[in-house]
């Protein structure tokens, strides 16, 4: 049948030369890192060396512009904050760019996530004083549950950090992921003189531009074994370099390209985004090993990015917070096949039709860079309100991709009207809204008639759901928020999970699909949880 074209072990037509061309310049990736590591640094610094921006520090206008300009929403314009992921493209000696935002401060949320399931690759930025710090730990478990390739960048070299080797000691132990040096610090006592170039040989020297880093560093460069390289750096600071390379070769630190692409090992570079150093030689390496748009599984069979067919999945919907614009924004991921504004899909959830008629566009420069976009790319499509997370859009029937899973959220709160007429509007709203993703629902058994449970990833997602249930719903809705900060999804024998659910500073909720969870109180009792029900195993990401 027609609707089995596309995938491996059917008649699969492939795609156009020009097509399949324009896929392999494509990486899709994104930034992890913890709130103030330089994520805003470091993406205005690519984009600089990527000759989208001329003068970095752009984003950071654009984005206040934006805001000033924008009635997009009305929490974003309140907070002075970004609650838009959204995909910044832009074009490096060849290769087509789209880095899929992942906000990180207030604004961290359930999209957050949702957002490295689009991501082929990953940059873990990492600030030298802190390492691997709590919103690292949880994307980069997303990324390690994907086998997504992870480079490293230390950040913030131009001061003085933790001991390199001490560093990765402590992220390979955190993470349980080999970091392999690409380049290394040259530590002079504390101060970092440059950084040595492990493939080519090359001591690249540090220097701080004028101008703060606006403009692109001139780079000065030696051959470690060349005798230059002693008369520009003092022979203590070769010394500890040489030890700490041979260090380093004898451990075997190498990035093999096969490791690095299962993930099991990270290619490491060090430098400093705000002073642009080092971040050219790894945009270099990053662009030259992470890999484009491969083929997704689904159940036992593959949507290769080669497919003519087109097939992409919502991993983010955004909702226009203006009453007076109830469209929104859904954004997919392409994974095979090419889109052209004005085709029309199918939705396979509903099996109906969908005009991808006015797609947004992203912007990394004034001009619009997507003229057509192939697998790799991100499209924002208007919506209704018809689509959905998970949903799969294809251009010529199935298979559906997997649900997208729910993430463990760390906000709860029992939410009410004190109006009972609006009651059924306020059930109505949650229902449509946590299929929409916005928000997760729980229901407890504590009580006669317990208020439903709204649970998030982020504090903002529950600001946002009160404005949309006023605005969308007509409902002015009460949070009283629930003294609990981690969930698990809880897989066992029944009368386990609730014995380990009885503990102090735990209770036990039903998810929209009555898979149960349990809610802890404190980290220590999360912690705790496995010892006292070994056979009950808990999930952070919904099974
Ligand atoms: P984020 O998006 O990850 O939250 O971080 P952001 O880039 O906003 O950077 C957080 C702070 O760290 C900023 O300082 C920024 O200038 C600084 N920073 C980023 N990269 C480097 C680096 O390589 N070296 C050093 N020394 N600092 C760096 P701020 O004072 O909070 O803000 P701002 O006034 O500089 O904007």
């Amino acid at each position: 049948m027609s609707g089995e074209s596309g995938v491996t072990g059917q008649e699969a037509a492939p795609a156009s030369g020009r097509v399949l061309e324009e896929v392999g310049k494509r990486r899709a990736f994104a930034i992890i890192s913890h709130p103030d590591a330089g994520k805003t640094t470091l993406t205005e610094k690519l984009l600089l060396y990527g000759g989208a921006i001329h003068l970095a520090g752009s984003v950071k206008a654009r984005r206040a512009q934006r805001h000033a300009a924008s009635d997009w929403m009305e929490v974003e314009k309140e907070r002075g904050i970004s609650v838009t992921s959204s995909v910044l493209q832009f074009e490096y000696e060849g290769r087509h760019l789209n880095l899929l935002d992942t906000p990180g401060h207030q604004d961290f949320s359930e999209d957050t996530y949702r957002t490295l399931l689009a991501a082929d690759s990953a940059v873990m930025l990492l600030d030298n004083r802190k390492g691997v710090e709590t919103q690292t730990r949880k994307l980069f478990d997303v990324c390690r549950m994907r086998r997504l390739p992870i480079f490293t960048f230390v950040n913030k070299c131009d001061r003085v950090g933790v001991d390199p080797l001490q560093l990765l000691d402590d992220v390979e132990a955190d993470l349980g992921i080999h970091c392999a040096p690409v380049t290394w610090p040259l530590l002079d006592g504390l101060e970092c003189l440059g950084v040595y170039d492990r493939r080519s040989g090359l001591l690249h020297r540090f220097r701080r531009t004028g101008d703060h880093g606006a403009t692109r560093a001139a780079e000065e460069t030696v051959a470690l074994a060349d005798e230059r390289a002693d008369e520009r750096f003092p022979a203590a600071a070769l010394e500890r370099l040489r030890e700490e390379i041979e260090l380093l070769d004898a451990a075997g630190s190498e990035a093999a390209p096969e490791a690095v692409l299962a993930g099991r090992v990270s290619p490491t570079f060090f430098g400093s985004a705000l002073l642009n150093f080092g971040v050219e030689l790894f945009l270099k390496y990053f662009l030259e090993q992470a890999p484009a748009p491969g083929p997704r599984v689904v159940g036992d069979r593959e949507v290769r990015p080669d497919d003519s067919t087109f097939r992409g999945f919502v991993f983010k919907i955004q909702a226009n917070m203006d009453p007076r614009h109830r469209d929104r924004i859904a954004f997919v991921r392409i994974v095979s096949g090419s889109f052209e504004p004005g085709m029309t899909v199918t939705n396979l959830r509903t099996d109906s039709p969908v005009r991808l008629a006015s797609a947004r566009r992203f912007m990394a420069q004034d001009r619009e860079m997507l003229e057509e976009a192939v697998a790799g790319d991100v499209v924002g499509i208007h919506d209704r309100g018809s689509l959905r997370i998970g949903d799969t859009l294809s251009g010529d029937g199935g298979p559906a991709f997997d649900d997208i899973p729910r993430f463990s959220p760390e906000h709860f709160a029992r939410i009410r009207t004190e109006d009972p007429l609006r009651r059924k509007h306020l059930d109505r709203g949650l229902r449509e809204l946590s299929e929409e993703g916005a928000v997760q629902v729980l229901f407890s058994e504590s009580g006669p008639n317990p208020a439903p449970m709204v649970a998030a990833v982020g504090a903002l997602q529950f600001e946002i759901l009160l404005h949309r249930l006023e605005h969308e719903y007509g409902v002015e809705a009460r949070l009283q928020p629930l003294p609990y900060h981690h969930a698990r999804w809880a897989e066992g024998d029944e009368d386990e999970i609730r014995r380990l659910a009885g503990g102090y500073g735990r209770t036990l909720a039903l998810d929209h699909r009555d898979r149960p969870m349990v809610l802890f109180e404190t980290a220590f009792s999360l912690r705790t949880a496995s010892e006292d029900a070994p056979g009950v195993t808990l999930h952070a990401v919904s099974p």
